[in-house]
């Protein structure tokens, strides 16, 4: 059984996803109120209720990954299989905001990846990001794939990339978009926006763990 943390959560798209597919959504955290409360809304069953911390993320991570440690020995038993997962917000490294700050939208992925290093004991881990050049170039050192939704089967066409533990998804039949949408232009070329490496690149556990995925 795999039971999943969901970091920033929103409204849950990633937990139900989860949850169709057999996981156990255990915590799920977001600064959103309302989209919480959505959240709390479809995740809370007698049989397997999920917590719901309302906070900003983005503090300390050796903190934070302390109290995930406690979650997790409270919730799951032993031999479970525990999943974490980031999706960090996306309007600073998204092409189609022109105002866009990349060393801001980078900040809370950069996080992601710090917090994935001091939990790496946990079994899988996943980031989830806009596909963007400046993001790809930064962390092209961490396994990833970058999946075009439109033909998995999601009614969008923006490329997404998933870093870590990222599944190869069988690729669906093309569902035909209406020709306005196929004139978005390409990702703006890169920015210029110099961020840190991850601590992940330099033989941290999480990278030995990933090495020949
Ligand atoms: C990309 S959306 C999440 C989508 C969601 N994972 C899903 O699958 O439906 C990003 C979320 O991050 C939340 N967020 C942004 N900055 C945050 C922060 N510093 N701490 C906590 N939540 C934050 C937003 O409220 C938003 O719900």
């Amino acid at each position: 059984m795999i039971y999943l943390i969901d970091l920033f959560c929103g409204a849950g798209g990633f937990s139900e996803g989860a949850r169709q597919s057999g996981a156990v959504v255990i915590l799920a955290v977001d600064r959103w109120r309302a989209a919480l409360d959505v959240h709390a809304a479809n995740h809370t069953t007698p049989s397997a209720s999920c917590e719901h911390w309302c906070e900003e993320l983005g503090g300390d991570p050796e903190a934070f990954a302390t109290r995930l440690r406690h979650v997790v020995s409270r919730r799951v038993p032993p031999g479970g299989h525990v999943h974490l997962h980031a999706s960090p917000p996306c309007q600073n490294l998204c092409g189609a905001n022109t105002r866009r700050r990349e060393g801001e939208g980078l900040r809370l992925v950069e996080w992601s990846f710090k917090l994935m290093e001091c939990c790496a004991e946990f079994h899988s881990f996943t980031v989830e990001q806009v596909a963007s050049p400046t993001l790809l170039r930064t962390y092209e050192h961490i396994p990833h794939r970058v999946y075009d939704m439109s033909v998995h089967g999601v009614p969008q066409i923006r490329k997404r990339v998933i870093f870590g533990d990222a599944p190869m998804l069988p690729v669906l039949r093309q569902i035909p978009l209406p020709a306005r949408a196929l004139e978005v232009p390409a990702l703006e070329p890169l920015a210029g926006c110099v961020a840190p490496r991850t601590l992940c690149a330099v033989g941290g556990p999480l990278a030995k763990r990933l090495e020949g995925m």
